[in-house]
């Protein structure tokens, strides 16, 4: 009789969007039967060797400036530690479907015979929001809110339907972008004076959040020296931002007048 091969698996985890107390129960649990863990940056990798004390800790975050490892070699990677009998979790940033790449890695796994689980995050689109005090949604200000990357910039058909949808628009992988973004979104129609927020490093002890108009926010993201990552939130509902929530606040004017509140 043959020896069957042993049974892997792979589990996709959502990591949330930084701090390990907004892990979820299931994710902690799943870490903490992991053989390997390869995880990415904006996971929140810093307690790893006490969540997955049995695990291979593998990095293959991106890094701004730094080669990352490419997609289809984390892909390769999943399926090779599973086919040694492995419990692999793929820790990511926030919900592994949003923005994640979590699809790709599914299709790969189930391409290659793995059964995968995903564990779904919270994802950053809305606890980082949520961590600076500013409610997406607010009866009589906003009752719905898009989610958009700035990875790269949108084009002019999409700007223009952004900016005419109303409520309030998140974006995410917005820093560098957020020049034409602004720019795209005047044009197209939005007032001016919209509050913006630049919430960065969200949840984390260092977590910032820095406020101006639409017309000054590229000035005041130079001023600050604004850096991913960071999510950005346009609409009314900023002005509802509580500095109490925010662990610092740094609000702009249109004189280009900074106010820092701890
Ligand atoms: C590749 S996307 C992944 C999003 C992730 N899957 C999620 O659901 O949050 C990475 C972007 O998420 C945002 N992000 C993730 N964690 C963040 C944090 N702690 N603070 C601010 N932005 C964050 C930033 O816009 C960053 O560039």
């Amino acid at each position: 009789m043959s020896a069957a091969a042993p049974a892997g698996r792979v589990t996709l985890v959502g990591g949330g969007p930084g701090d390990p107390d907004l892990l979820t129960v299931r994710a902690v649990r799943a870490l903490a039967d992991a053989d390997v863990v390869l995880y990415d940056r904006l996971a929140p990798h810093t307690t790893l060797a006490e969540l997955a004390p049995r695990a291979t800790l593998i990095d293959v975050g991106k890094r701004p400036g730094h080669h990352a490892v490419p997609q289809h070699e984390i892909d390769a990677l999943l399926v090779e530690h599973a086919r040694t009998g492995a419990h692999v979790v793929r820790l990511k940033g926030g919900d592994p479907y949003v923005f994640g790449r979590g699809g790709e890695e599914v299709l790969a796994c189930r391409a290659a015979g793995i059964p995968v689980t995903v564990v779904p995050g919270v994802s950053s689109a809305v606890a980082v929001p949520s961590a600076a005090g500013i409610p997406l949604t607010h009866r009589g200000v906003s009752h719905l809110f898009t989610v958009v990357s700035g990875h790269a910039p949108l084009t002019d058909d999409e700007l223009d339907r952004l900016a005419g949808l109303g409520g309030t628009i998140v974006v995410l992988m917005g820093v560098n972008t957020l020049p034409s973004l602004a720019a795209g979104l005047l044009r197209h129609g939005l007032d001016r004076t919209t509050p913006v927020a630049i919430v960065e490093r969200g949840t984390r002890p260092d977590q910032r959040t820095t406020i101006a108009p639409l017309d000054g926010i590229v000035v005041a993201a130079g001023i600050a020296h604004a850096a991913s990552p960071a999510v950005i939130v346009i609409g009314e509902v900023v002005g509802l931002a509580s500095a109490g929530e925010a662990h610092a606040l740094a609000t702009i004017d249109r004189a280009g007048a900074l106010g820092v509140e701890p």
